[in-house]
């Protein structure tokens, strides 16, 4: 549907906007089980690197799509529209020289696979949250393993809907362990890339 349609560039780019802000961009995409703890390590994340000047952005499945996907359900289908959605959000959070962390479940691979590849080489990191579904079952944050399980919530991940787990992501975080080390293997991460000084 580009037909028509011209890319229409403006006289400051990405570059310079990282340079105004003071370190690269990138987008940090954490997938995992619900539970996994995807949300958590994303904001405590994002208060580190405010802390230390960085430009930043969280999107979250249950924030976005009280929004831009408040359209979408949990069909298989949906769930592909809305990661597509978000990572072409992403991208542009990447042209704007920000971090983005990107919280999604994000259960399919093909899926996952798919945003990576709008992205520059180095530009897009996944981050695996590896808790069980044991571990994230007994914690039951919010209460919808329980509802998933006694037929109230159709569709359910890792219990009657599929979760792709990344074969070759660029961190493995172990989401059981102390948050904070989660979030220093995070910033160590950023570091290591030359994302963050
Ligand atoms: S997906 O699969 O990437 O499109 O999902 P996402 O946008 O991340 O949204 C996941 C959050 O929606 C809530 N929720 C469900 N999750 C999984 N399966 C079903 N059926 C479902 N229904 C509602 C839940 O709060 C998820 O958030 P997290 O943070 O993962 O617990
Ligand atoms: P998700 O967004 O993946 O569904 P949440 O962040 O909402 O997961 O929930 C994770 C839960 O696990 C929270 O209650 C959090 O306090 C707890 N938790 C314990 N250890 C960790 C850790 N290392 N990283 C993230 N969450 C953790
Ligand atoms: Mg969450």
């Amino acid at each position: 549907m580009t037909e028509n349609v011209y890319f229409q560039d403006g006289q400051i780019g990405r570059a310079d906007r990282e340079k105004l802000n003071g370190h690269k961009s990138a987008a940090l995409w954490f997938t995992g089980l619900s539970g996994a703890g995807k949300t958590t390590v994303a904001h405590n994340l994002e208060k580190r690197l405010a802390g230390m000047g960085c430009k930043i952005y969280v999107l979250d499945g249950d924030n976005v799509r009280h929004g831009l996907c408040k359209d979408l359900g949990f069909s298989d289908i949906d769930r592909v529209e809305n990661i597509r959605r978000v990572g072409e959000v992403a991208k542009l959070f990447v042209d704007a020289g920000t971090v983005v962390l990107c919280s999604f479940i994000s259960p399919f691979r093909s899926d996952r696979e798919k945003v990576r590849e709008l992205f520059e080489e180095g530009d897009f990191l996944e981050v695996y949250c590896t808790a069980s579904l044991d571990v994230c079952e007994d914690r039951d944050v919010k209460g919808l393993y329980k509802r998933a399980r006694s037929g109230e919530i159709p569709n359910f991940t890792g219990i009657d809907s599929p979760y792709e787990a990344p074969e070759n992501p660029e961190i493995k975080l172990d989401t059981t362990q102390e948050l904070d080390a989660c979030v220093d293997e995070m910033v160590a991460l950023l570091k290591g890339r030359g994302i963050i000084e």
